[in-house]
């Protein structure tokens, strides 16, 4: 079906079929061409899914102002990440260093024969293996990345027959997925070709390949980014309390998550509404992110806060350690034209510097949820920005919104409270 029969398939099946034919039609783009770009990205496209694309100005990263780009839907996330951008650059900004980049890919397969003599096939043949890969993994080597290692991995302990080969991967400025996983398959049949020719005749046991995939866990790719200050300097940002306190009240809350998974989940969420609207509005893959840096978080076996802080000789240092494989090129960071201008509005980073960026935009959100919550508490702020969407739900008129938002901001938002303003205005 084109899509204007799948638009057509779908309505005939609407309880209110105007109104879904209008949505449609209004959240296509006007120009049919970029249109046409949206809907081969994925399948079975009838309209596109707007949510805001906002931007942070004043994120001083390694001494650069840089002015990043957050695709959010949640408010407050924009405001927290541009107020703690705007606090650290007047204090020395945000330190950020990629510690690697190393990316893995496995062939998993079964092998019914001895474990030895696999082994001793494996470093015969291992030469071989990675020459046979070298017309797929030539362009990657000449732009820096490649194979850097590769080795038979027996896990048998763990299931019966199960074996791996476990391949380490630099991918230079591309996040590598389609690269390791078409390197993946191609030695999977090489090394099928391999056993199968020395052990066919001997019947010594029989390899199956069951799947060739890179991992979504890159512990190995790696930032670091923290900033520092003196405790003083934290005054502006409490009011109510002695800087020494708010010190010691935030340090308290991020070792908080990091003992009490609870608390540890809605921590490291506040650290990936920062860094996944960076991912989203450079085209990067979010889930892989995110399924990386939560394994990454209960790397020790226990669900862990992502961030550390401490107080030593007067001095606040707040820190984001987080796995993270994002790429510059390549894929929809190329592709969607968009992400292609949040490229250029970071002064066009490689993949170690929007790595540095991610976790600035992490650690910044982090900062000023935590800073919230042992202050006024995160409601105040969360419902103030989220006033014009109350307003929107309970369909209140230009005018109107316009009364509330003065009559609020000095008062606590509730939906309640809202709308009972509203009802107030109409009498
Ligand atoms: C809300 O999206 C995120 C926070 O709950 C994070 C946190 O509690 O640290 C405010």
């Amino acid at each position: 079906m084109s899509r204007e029969e799948k638009v057509e398939w779908l309505i005939n099946q609407s309880a209110q079929p105007g109104k879904l034919r209008r949505e449609i039609r209004s959240h296509l783009h006007p120009d049919p061409s970029m249109q046409e770009i949206y809907e081969e990205f994925s399948e079975n496209t009838v309209s596109n899914f707007f949510i805001p694309y906002g931007i942070a100005p004043n994120f001083l990263i390694n001494d650069e102002m840089i002015t990043v780009p957050l695709a959010i839907e949640e408010s407050s996330v924009v405001a927290a990440a541009s107020h703690a951008a705007r606090f650290w650059s007047a204090h020395g900004g945000f330190h950020a260093r990629v510690i690697d980049t190393l990316k893995i890919g496995q062939v998993h397969f079964s092998w019914t024969g001895s474990a030895k003599k696999l082994q001793a096939l494996f470093d015969k043949e291992k030469k071989h293996l990675l020459e046979k890969l070298d017309p797929l993994t030539e362009r990657m080597r000449q732009r820096g990345g490649g194979i850097s290692e590769m080795e038979l991995v027996d896990r048998t302990g763990m299931l019966d027959t199960c074996y791996q080969l476990h391949v380490s991967f630099h991918t230079a400025d591309a996040m590598g997925a389609n690269f390791i996983n078409s390197v993946l398959e191609e030695l999977a049949q090489t090394w099928k070709a391999v056993v199968d020719n020395a052990t066919g005749k001997t019947g010594e046991g029989e390899l199956t390949i069951i799947m060739a995939i890179l991992s979504n866990y890159t512990p190995e790719s790696r930032v670091e980014v923290y900033v520092e200050t003196a405790v003083n300097n934290l005054q502006s940002l409490a009011k109510e309390m002695p800087a020494a306190t708010f010190a010691e009240k935030f340090v308290r809350a991020v070792e908080i998550a990091r003992n009490d998974t609870y608390r540890a989940v809605t921590h490291n969420k506040g650290i990936f509404n920062g860094m996944d609207a960076v991912v989203i509005a450079t085209g990067n893959d979010f889930r892989a992110v995110e399924a990386c840096g939560h394994a990454y978080a209960a790397r020790d076996g226990m669900y862990r806060g992502l961030s550390e802080a401490t107080l030593r000789d007067g001095l606040f240092r707040f820190t984001l350690e987080v796995p993270l494989a994002v790429g510059t090129v390549g894929g929809l960071t190329s592709n969607h034209p968009l992400a292609r201008q949040s490229m250029g509005i970071m002064n066009n980073p490689d993949a170690h510097k929007l790595m540095k960026i991610i976790a600035a935009a992490g650690l910044a959100n982090n900062f000023s949820a935590i800073r919230s919550l042992v202050t006024s508490g995160i409601q105040q702020g969360h419902m103030k920005m989220h006033l014009a969407n109350i307003l929107r739900q309970l369909g209140a008129g230009k005018k109107e919104r316009e009364q509330a938002l003065l009559h609020f901001k000095d008062k606590t938002v509730s939906h309640h409270a809202v709308k009972e303003f509203l009802e107030t205005l109409k009498k």
